[in-house]
């Protein structure tokens, strides 16, 4: 995403089109950003997190004419819809919260000065996000073995890439760093189903970086796995409670499951913005429900009766006992997860 050329609104990159078309939608207002949050054309947690934080900023640029009580309001308002948008992600209230405390300790000096802060909150957010990532890849690159007489092969879920962050991703950092240091890997990229991120995102900017990527239903991983054909899962997440428990898309708690089965080491790379210290476990995380629709309906066409029920959770919970290392920005936290994020973050 990145702001129009006369600053007074966001263009987000609409990944809803991948990979058919490269289209960017204009965002002139908060609403605009929350409403293209809902719709995922920007999406990822670190995304999400600057798109409303850039949300929160447009607003405010555009509010300056008003008195600062006015302006207060506005600001209050456009922060509780932003961070509304989408419940699971941590990183969205965290970005908006910080836009709208910078904003408003400004706003005694004006709301040109309240404004400016909001903007300046909001880059520094993207450029924070850009450097968290290309840590995460090198503490994640350490865990990658390096192999002698094959490709290292990697699974991921949904897409933690750099359409995913304001960098070069979260689980696909150590993939990018990989291969930019000319090691032999491969990635499996399961579909992701309802909404495909894996095969529309994560293979179309694998590809388009030149790392091998093959696309794989998600019902074929534990075949896969059963075949030898999987070294190491790395995933991001969407939220990460205080005792290791880790939210992300749904469909991940399944490879974690076969991954401990099959023996293969489970990771999950994420930004220190995705720790959220205030939630104890993975029961408190509140998991996203979409529309029915999204399976429904989801080719375009009925793609089940439309009178039975859908049950449609975009994210499901992967308990910490499952996970071999959580790779953030601060280090790797390995088992037991709990104390290993309370002696980084507590
Ligand atoms: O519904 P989405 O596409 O926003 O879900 C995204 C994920 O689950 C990602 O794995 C997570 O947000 C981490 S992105 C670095």
């Amino acid at each position: 995403m990145r702001w129009t050329p006369d600053g007074s609104g966001v263009d987000v990159l609409d990944q809803t089109q991948l990979p058919e078309r490269s289209i960017w939608r204009r965002c002139g207002s908060a609403a605009d950003v929350a409403d293209a949050i809902r719709r995922l054309q920007v999406r990822g947690a670190p995304a999400i997190g600057i798109a409303a934080a850039y949300g929160l900023a447009v607003e405010l640029a555009n509010a300056t004419s008003l008195a600062p009580a006015a302006f207060g309001e506005t600001l209050g308002a456009a922060a509780a819809l932003l961070r509304q948008a989408r419940p699971t992600a941590v990183n969205l209230a965290w970005a908006v919260d910080r836009v709208g405390a910078a904003a408003a300790a400004a706003l005694a000096g004006g709301t040109e000065a309240a404004a400016w802060r909001a903007w300046e909150e909001a880059d520094l957010i993207h450029e924070e996000d850009r450097a968290m990532c290309r840590r995460i890849g090198e503490y994640g690159l350490a865990l990658f073995p390096e192999l002698q007489d094959r490709p290292l092969r990697v699974l991921t879920i949904c897409n933690a890439g750099a359409l995913a962050t304001g960098g070069m991703g979260t689980a696909l950092a150590p993939v990018y760093l990989a291969h930019a240091a000319g090691r032999a890997l491969r990635v499996w990229a399961p579909e992701t189903r309802p909404l495909l991120q894996g095969s529309r995102i994560t293979a179309w900017e694998l590809s388009q970086a030149g790392v091998p990527v093959t696309v794989l239903a998600d019902s074929a991983a534990a075949d896969l796995m059963a075949r030898g054909e999987v070294d190491l899962v790395i995933t991001g997440a969407d939220r990460i409670a205080a005792n290791g428990d880790v939210a992300n898309k749904v469909g991940t708690y399944a490879l974690a499951v076969l991954a401990r089965h099959h023996g293969i080491p489970f990771y999950v790379a994420a930004p220190s913005s995705t720790v959220d210290l205030a939630t104890p476990d993975g029961a408190s995380i509140p998991i996203e429900e979409r529309d029915p629709d999204e399976i429904r309906r989801g080719f375009g066409r009925l793609t089940a009766p439309a009178d039975v029920p859908v049950w449609a959770p975009a994210f499901d919970v992967t308990p910490a006992a499952l996970i071999s290392a959580i790779v953030t920005d601060r280090g790797v936290i390995a088992s037991p997860l709990a104390a290993g994020i309370s002696a980084l973050y507590g």
